[in-house]
C-alpha cells in the first residue's frame, strides 16, 4: 500500500515510523513531511490544508491511504474532499470535526448526550457575556469558539481577568471570527488525562490513558505550550476508570452523533479533568495529541495499518489491539524563547548517540537538514522517548537520550511524569 500522511510535527514522524512498519505498506509520502522522517517518506512540499492539491497528488501518485495529523484539515473538510474523489481516508468530516474545530458545537453535543462536562453557558453577544460574567464565581474558564492554535481558552482566575479576555476574543477578534461566540465555563479542579479511541462510526476502541504537560516550565509553571512531554499510561486512571470514560464519555458521544447525522471516523482525543465527581470532559479533539502519539504509538503492538483500515470499514470491534504493557515517557525539546518568540538554525550534536540508546526513540517536529546536519527550525524541535519497565525506567531512559542531544539554546521540561511518580510513593499530588 502507498501511504499519504498529513502533517510536519513529532507526532506525525511518530505515525511514519510506526505505518513504516507494518509489511502491508510498500512506500509514505507525507506532506509537507520534516526532516525525521525524510528516510522513510517521501517529502511532498504541500502543507497540509492545501488541501484540493493533497487530493489532486493522492490521485496521480495512486495512494491507497492518507492519515491526517493535524486538526486544521480536517475541519477544514479534507475527508470530505478526498471522499468525494473516491480516496480512503482516515479521519472525521468536517461536521464530525467540529468537535474540536468549535467548542460551541462541542458542548452543545456533550450536553445533548448527557455526557459529563463543566456547566457552561453560550454567548453570541458580547453585553450579555459581561452581564454574566459579572454574576459568576471565580475561578472561570472563557473559551473562544473557534480554533485559535491552542491560545483560546483563558483560565481566569479573577472577574477582570476574564473579562478582558472576552473583550479581548469578541470585540477585539484577536483570533478572529472564532471569537465570534464564547463559552463561559465552571473551572474544574483536579487532574487532567487524555483518553483516545480509535473511532469507526459504531463502535470505538480506546487507547490506554496518557498524561499530557501543557505548561512550559517544571511543576506546571510558565504559559502554555503545544505540549512539554507525556507519558502512558497514568496511574491515576484505573481500568475501572477507563470503563466509566468508555460508557459515559465515548458510547454517548458516538451514539449521538451517529443519531444526528454526523458519525464519527477516526480518533477521538477526550481530554478529562479527574474530579472529585468523577471524570469530566474539558474537551474533545478530533485526532492524536501531539505528543501523547509520541508516548502511545511505541507501546503499540499491533500494525496500525490494520487498526486504521478496521476504522474506515466499521469494523473496529472485530480487531484486537495489543499493548506493550511497558510505560513509555515523551520528553520535548524546544528553541530558547518557546512558546514566545524563539530562536532557530542552531546546529544540533549527539542525534546519533541519542538513536544508538536502546529503548529510546526521538521523533523530530521542529528541525530542517542541511548538507547531512540537522538544525532547530521550530518551537518544539524534537521529542525523545524511553520505555521501560516501569515508569521511572522510561523517564530514565527518555532523559539519558535526550542528554545526549546538544544545541544552543536548547530548552525543557525536568519533571515529565513526576506527578504519577509522586503518586506511587503515596505524596499528595
Ligand atoms: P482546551 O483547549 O479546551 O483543552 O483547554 C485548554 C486547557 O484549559 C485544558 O487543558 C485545561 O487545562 C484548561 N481548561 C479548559 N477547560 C477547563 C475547565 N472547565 N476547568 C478548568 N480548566 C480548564
Ligand atoms: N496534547 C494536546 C493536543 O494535542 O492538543
Amino acid at each position: 500500500m502507498r501511504i499519504l500522511v498529513i502533517g510536519a510535527g513529532g507526532r506525525e514522524h511518530a505515525l511514519v515510523w510506526k505505518l513504516a512498519k507494518s509489511p502491508l505498506v510498500t512506500k509514505i509520502f507525507a506532506a509537507p513531511g520534516n526532516a525525521g522522517m525524510a528516510s522513510m517518506a517521501e517529502p511532498i512540499p504541500l502543507k497540509a490544508d492545501q488541501i484540493v492539491d493533497l487530493a489532486n497528488f493522492a490521485v496521480d501518485s495512486k495512494v491507497d491511504l492518507t492519515v491526517v495529523g493535524p486538526e486544521l484539515p480536517l475541519v477544514k473538510g479534507i475527508v470530505d474532499h478526498f471522499r468525494q474523489k473516491g480516496l480512503a481516508i482516515f479521519g472525521p468530516t468536517a461536521a464530525a470535526a467540529q468537535l474540536e474545530g468549535s467548542k460551541v458545537f462541542s458542548k452543545e453535543r456533550m450536553l445533548r448526550y448527557g455526557v459529563p462536562t463543566a456547566a457552561a453557558k453560550i454567548f453570541s453577544r458580547y453585553d450579555l457575556a459581561v452581564d454574566y460574567l459579572k454574576t459568576v464565581p471565580v475561578p472561570v474558564v472563557v473559551k473562544a469558539d473557534g480554533l485559535a492554535a491552542g491560545k483560546g481558552v483563558i483560565v481566569a482566575a479573577s472577574r477582570e481577568e476574564a473579562l478582558r479576555a472576552v473583550e479581548s476574543i469578541m470585540q477585539n477578534r484577536i483570533f478572529g471570527e472564532a471569537g465570534a461566540s464564547v463559552v463561559i465555563e465552571e473551572c474544574l479542579q483536579g487532574e487532567e488525562v487524555s483518553v483516545l479511541a480509535v473511532v469507526d462510526g459504531v463502535h470505538c476502541a480506546l487507547l490506554p490513558s496518557a498524561q499530557d504537560h501543557k505548561r512550559a516550565y517544571d511543576n506546571d509553571e510558565g504559559p502554555n505550550t503545544g505540549g512539554m512531554g507525556a507519558y502512558s499510561p497514568v496511574p491515576a486512571v484505573s481500568d475501572a476508570l477507563m470503563e466509566q470514560i468508555r460508557t459515559t464519555v465515548f458510547e454517548p458521544m458516538i451514539s449521538g452523533m451517529n443519531r444526528d447525522a454526523t458519525p464519527f471516523t477516526g480518533i477521538l482525543y477526550a481530554g478529562i479533568m479527574l474530579t472529585a465527581q468523577g471524570p469530566k470532559v474539558l474537551e474533545f479533539n478530533t485526532r492524536f495529541g501531539d505528543p501523547e502519539a509520541q508516548a502511545l504509538l511505541p507501546r503499540l503492538k499491533t500494525d496500525l495499518v490494520e487498526i486504521i483500515l478496521a476504522a474506515i470499514d466499521g469494523k473496529i470491534n472485530q480487531i484486537s489491539i495489543e499493548w506493550d504493557s511497558r510505560p513509555a515517557a515523551c520528553v520535548v525539546l524546544t528553541s530558547k524563547g518557546y512558546p514566545g518568540t524563539y530562536e532557530m538554525g542552531r546546529p544540533i550534536q549527539g542525534l546519533s548517540d541519542a538513536h544508538d540508546c536502546p529503548d529510546a526513540w526521538v521523533f523530530h517536529a521542529g528541525t530542517s537538514r542541511e548538507g547531512g546536519k540537522y538544525f532547530t527550525s521550530g518551537g518544539r524541535v524534537l521529542n525523545v522517548v524511553g520505555m521501560g519497565a516501569t515508569l521511572e525506567a522510561a523517564i530514565e531512559k527518555a532523559y539519558e537520550a535526550a542528554d545526549k542531544i546538544q544545541y544552543e539554546g536548547k530548552q525543557f521540561r525536568r519533571d515529565i511524569g513526576a506527578r504519577a511518580l509522586k503518586r506511587k510513593t503515596g505524596v499528595k499530588v
